[in-house]
């Protein structure tokens, strides 16, 4: 059976920061946050925006550029680690505002960066198992990622989500049914205690963790691999990367092609050449949305696949490799099969139209909104209103009353839609 993803969308802030203001700002050279980082603009949510809003943004635009039934939907995961709860999932509220089926299968995973992936993993696994019934997976990666005010991590913050339906209708990309690697260590790298609004980090170790998980996934994957071959980088037309950042992504190929290579190549040696020309033609090219949303935990990885269908023809596209990273930490590597076809869908995908529509903030609007966002974290709250921050989505955060969170704009017109088209089938039935 072929499964994979047949739809995919993202949903992002309707503000951001400029990296070289926020540079400015901390008396930083702009150079270090753009060229050293290969970051240029960060996400900034509102109040009004939350894990939740996201999410249920990006679930409507999959469910209606894709003209997919949300009847269809038997499983629906949020992978997150910014939840807004420590019992309620998110995901229950999306199941709520989408309209979800009773009997849909609902939950949250978390496991830092990693959680959409391993849901991903296992809709894949339920639908190829024969159990879904013809029904569809909607898994989506939602976060916003928060370091402290003037920590090295700041330049390195974003917020956004990526909806995916998998199904036995893999419009857009299959994935391998053989294999991919695993690995799991437990280290500190990167955490947040239930008490902390903002992530703690061991920055520089953090990055060493992510290329060894790599390493352990990558060899896993040619451990188990009947045919390790289709995992040769000659094979692979694209090779995309968790992105905190997107110089991270360009040192991860860099151990990706070594270990492809069986050999170190340091940055002074010759065969460095080919090392950076495989990085500018498999992944420098699919990094250009995540450069301007910045880091979206769950959601990083599948940001970039978004980048790369959108920008890419079957002609070009046959096999790439994916790999996932979450701190603390776990990884995967994994190959997929882009179907052919599939840039019909490229309008259907691209948020670049969305991204450019976005307001700029002020550092100091935006340190403004960092301090709101904390102080309405601790109970009540009055009724917050779209116009005081220039907001225009439907789905949005309204504050707490009685400790339970509340939402504008619950009713799904999508879903509205399709349940009168199946109300008025049956009465025409009978
Ligand atoms: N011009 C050009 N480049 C410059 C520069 C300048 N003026 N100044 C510095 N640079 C370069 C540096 O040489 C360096 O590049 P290399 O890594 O290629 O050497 C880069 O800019 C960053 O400089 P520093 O290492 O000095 O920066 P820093 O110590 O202030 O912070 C960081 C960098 C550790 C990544 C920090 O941003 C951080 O902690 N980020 C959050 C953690 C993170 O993203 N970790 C990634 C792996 S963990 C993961 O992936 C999970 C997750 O999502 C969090």
């Amino acid at each position: 059976m072929r499964v994979g993803i047949e739809a995919i969308a993202f949903h992002g802030p309707e503000h951001y920061v400029e990296l070289a203001d926020l540079a400015k700002a901390r008396g930083v050279d702009p150079d270090k946050y753009t060229k050293g980082l290969g970051q240029i603009r960060m996400a900034v949510a509102t109040p009004m925006e939350d894990t939740v809003t996201m999410a249920v943004n990006a679930a409507r635009k999959v469910l209606s550029n894709f003209d997919i039934d949300p009847h269809d939907i038997g499983t629906l995961v949020v992978g997150t680690e910014s939840g807004v709860d420590h019992s309620k999932p998110v995901a229950v509220y999306v199941h709520d505002a989408l309209g979800l089926r009773a009997n849909c299968h609902t939950y949250e995973t978390k496991h830092a960066c990693f959680g959409a992936m391993a849901a991903v993993f296992s809709a894949n696994d339920w639908i190829s198992c024969g159990r879904a019934d013809g029904a569809k997976a909607l898994i989506i990666a939602s976060d916003i990622a928060r370091y402290p005010i003037g920590d090295p991590g700041e330049p390195t913050q974003g917020a956004g989500a990526v909806a995916m339906v998998i199904s036995d209708r893999p419009h857009l990309l299959q994935f391998d049914p053989e294999v991919r690697g695993h690995y799991t260590k437990q280290v500190m790298d990167f955490w947040r205690p239930l008490y902390s609004p903002t992530a703690f980090v061991d920055g520089h170790y953090s990055i060493g963790c992510y290329l060894n998980a790599l390493e352990g996934a990558l060899v896993d994957a040619l451990d188990k691999a009947t045919f390790p071959e289709r995992y040769a980088m000659e094979r692979l037309q694209a090779c995309i990367y968790h992105v905190p950042f997107a110089k991270m992504a360009a040192k991860a190929h860099h151990r990706h092609f070594e270990i492809d290579a069986g050999e170190a190549i340091d940055t002074e040696s010759e065969r460095y050449v080919e090392v950076r020309k495989a990085f500018s033609e498999k992944t420098q090219r699919w990094l250009s949305l995540n450069a301007v949303v910045g880091n979206i935990y769950t959601g990083s990885l599948f940001l970039s696949l978004i980048d790369l269908l959108r920008g890419s023809t079957s002609d070009d596209l046959k096999q790439i490799s994916m790999f996932s990273y979450g701190s603390g930490c776990a990884a995967s590597m994994s190959i997929a099969y882009p179907t052919p076809g599939f840039e019909r869908f490229r309008q259907a995908i691209d948020p670049e139209p969305e991204l450019n529509a976005r307001r700029k903030l002020s550092i100091s609007e935006y340190e403004n909104i960092i301090w709101l966002h904390d102080s309405l974290a601790t109970g009540d709250t009055e009724e917050l209103r779209a116009d005081e921050w220039d907001l225009h989505g439907d789905f949005l955060y309204l504050g707490n009353h009685k400790h339970i969170r509340r939402y504008r704009g619950l009713e799904c017109g999508i879903c509205e839609a399709r349940r009168s088209e199946r109300l008025a089938a049956s009465e025409h039935q009978h």
